[in-house]
């Protein structure tokens, strides 16, 4: 009889919020960006995806579960992280005949978020970062969080930054084939161990255009979209690294603030226009300028993805004057819940179970 016996692995991976944003693909069958991006991982504790990779001659397909519920697996995103994986498995059995042949075999994937999937909290970063790693624990594959992350990027873009903890760069990368558009790291989060995020919840239901057409859309049509690649993001990209590595807050949430503006701004460029802030996001931000003017410097930075909620940054020591006036301000709004959340501290935690 064949072997039926079942192999499993299991990780987590953590969500990240960008600080320089990631907003266009410049090849969207390998998903390559238009311009290099930087992150900031959040803890663990509060957001993360978990992950069981298995196989088994005993499973007749490829299935995915997320939170209970039966995913699509055929889409080309998942398939380039089936095949990538596969092969470097493949490699492995070839030049060790002894290892058992996992390669052929049908997987089993079942995942769960514990935060709100679509809440516009880049889900998708944690869950194809918490897929691919427990495909490659599974596999036992030598791989780096680096060479990962360039098989992460294909399911998500975002999601190749959630290999690292910390504070992480994705490279856009010059070739044609992507295999230098990885994540890398620019401080592990113990360089900075201060830092804070704070989550406002404007709304947990599903944004309105999804962050892969809506991008398509703004290379599009937008005008201010070239000289953002071209000009914004490169002279915003030298800036943070500089203001991570020398711990400068003034300088992290000034780059901070202005790149979720301009990234905003060429959503409003786009035709038709993309609105993701509502009013409570300007309220957000207003009572961001607020709290920086009485401080008398930047002591809290916002930033927003593709949707109406607001990650504000901000340094452990300026909890009260941070998190406790924005609470106050908009703890009472309706629809609003806050969460403060660490900076990452550790990689990710790895059970293996082969
Ligand atoms: C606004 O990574 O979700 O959050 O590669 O199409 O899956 P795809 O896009 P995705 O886009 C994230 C966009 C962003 C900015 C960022 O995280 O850098």
């Amino acid at each position: 009889m064949a072997d039926q016996k079942v192999y499993q692995a299991s990780t987590t991976a953590p969500v990240n919020i960008a600080v320089v944003k990631y907003w266009g693909k410049r090849d969207a069958k390998l998903n390559l960006p238009t311009n290099s991006s930087v992150s900031v991982t959040l803890s663990q504790a509060d957001l993360r995806t978990h992950t069981t990779a298995a196989c088994s001659s005993s499973f007749t397909e490829d299935t995915l579960l997320l939170n209970s519920s039966s995913q699509d697996v055929s889409g080309p995103r998942t398939q380039a992280c089936f095949r990538e994986l596969r092969s470097l498995r493949a490699a492995l059995e070839e030049s060790n005949p002894s290892l058992p042949k996992l390669s052929t075999l049908p997987l089993r994937i079942v995942s769960e978020n514990n935060f709100p999937t679509a809440a516009g909290l880049a889900s998708s970063a944690a869950g194809f970062a918490a897929l691919v790693r427990a495909i490659a624990n599974l596999y036992e594959l030598p791989s780096s969080p680096t060479d990962l992350s360039r098989i992460a990027r294909q399911g998500s873009g975002s999601a190749c930054r959630s290999l690292f903890g910390g504070y992480v760069a994705w490279q856009m990368g010059w070739k044609a084939d992507g295999s230098d558009s990885v994540a890398v790291e620019i401080a592990p989060a113990s360089h900075w161990p201060t830092m804070r995020a704070l989550i406002l919840v404007v709304s947990a239901e599903k944004k309105g255009v999804s962050s892969t057409s809506g991008m398509q859309i703004t290379v599009g049509t937008s005008g201010l979209f070239q000289r953002r690649a071209e000009i914004v993001v490169p002279k915003h990209m030298a800036e943070m690294e500089k203001a991570i590595l020398e711990k400068d807050f003034q300088a992290f949430g000034k780059v901070t603030m202005m790149e979720s503006n301009s990234f905003h701004a060429t959503c409003l460029d786009t035709f038709p226009p993309i609105f993701y802030l509502n009013d409570v996001s300007r309220a957000a931000i207003r009572v961001v300028e607020d709290i920086n003017r009485e401080a008398g410097k930047i002591i809290a930075a916002y930033t927003f993805d593709a949707g109406p909620n607001a990650v504000i940054y901000y340094e452990e020591k300026d909890t009260e004057a941070v998190a406790g006036v924005l609470n106050g301000a908009l703890g009472n709004l309706d629809g609003w819940q806050s969460r403060n959340i660490k900076a990452q501290s550790t990689s990710a935690l790895d059970a293996r179970a082969v």
